[in-house]
């Protein structure tokens, strides 16, 4: 069976990448693999993620190209280099344009830290987005996995997973239980789910 190839977009930590990496090993995900670890952090620990677990990965920082353009030509052509199907953003900070995005209808994934639509958009991002949660006094909040569009956090949803807000909370501590109960969950099985589908549409295409 051919598998959808995957790219995984990081810039910090890489705990996202690290269980889309674990749900591969443990069959969460069987119709995808991942081909491509690309960060636009040279710094980022996912990077170090990536070597340990044999992945090829590269750095595309938006600092070092002139333009938004030759950023984009840049990461372009390292997915095209690598045969890429699906595009996972994880923790991935920089903005990719509506051009980019247009590019890849249905074929870009993103896991956002809250309930969409509430708390996303522009400027909510990381840790902010739980400071503004416990400002609001939300008693719920979670995780999304949506796909990319033109607009910040606003394409179609695939799967969301809500989480306790507990008193006491800090913004650290209720982004950890976000991680931990949400998004490392739901973010694999996205994925499977989108590489499903992708390989799916190759055998139908086949029987053409
Ligand atoms: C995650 O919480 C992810 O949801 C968030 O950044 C963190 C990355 O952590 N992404 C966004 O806020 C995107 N708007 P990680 O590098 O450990 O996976």
């Amino acid at each position: 069976m051919r598998k959808a190839r995957i790219a995984v977009l990081v810039s910090g930590g890489g705990t996202n990448l690290q269980a889309l990496i674990d749900a591969e090993r443990n069959g969460v995900i069987r119709h995808g693999e991942i081909v491509l670890v690309l960060s636009s952090n040279p710094r980022a620990y996912a990077l170090k993620r990536a070597e340990k677990a044999g992945i090829p990965s590269c750095t595309a920082e938006r600092a070092a190209f002139g333009t938004q353009r030759q950023f984009e030509d840049a990461v372009r052509s390292k997915l095209s280099e690598y045969g890429v199907d699906l595009i996972v953003l994880a923790g991935f900070m920089s903005i990719l344009s509506g051009e980019f995005t247009s590019e890849y209808p249905e074929r870009i994934i993103n896991v956002h830290p809250s309930l969409i639509p509430s708390f996303c958009g522009k400027g909510y991002y990381g840790l902010r987005v739980h400071e503004a949660a416990l400002k609001k006094g939300v008693k719920v909040t979670g995780a999304t996995v949506h796909f990319v569009n033109e607009i910040p956090d606003g394409g179609k949803i695939i799967m969301q997973k809500a989480v306790d807000v507990e008193e006491g909370d800090t913004p650290e501590i209720l982004q950890r239980r976000v991680m931990e109960q949400a998004e490392w969950i739901i973010l694999p099985k996205a994925a499977e789910l989108v590489s499903e589908k992708i390989t799916a549409e190759d055998t139908d295409n086949e029987r053409i």
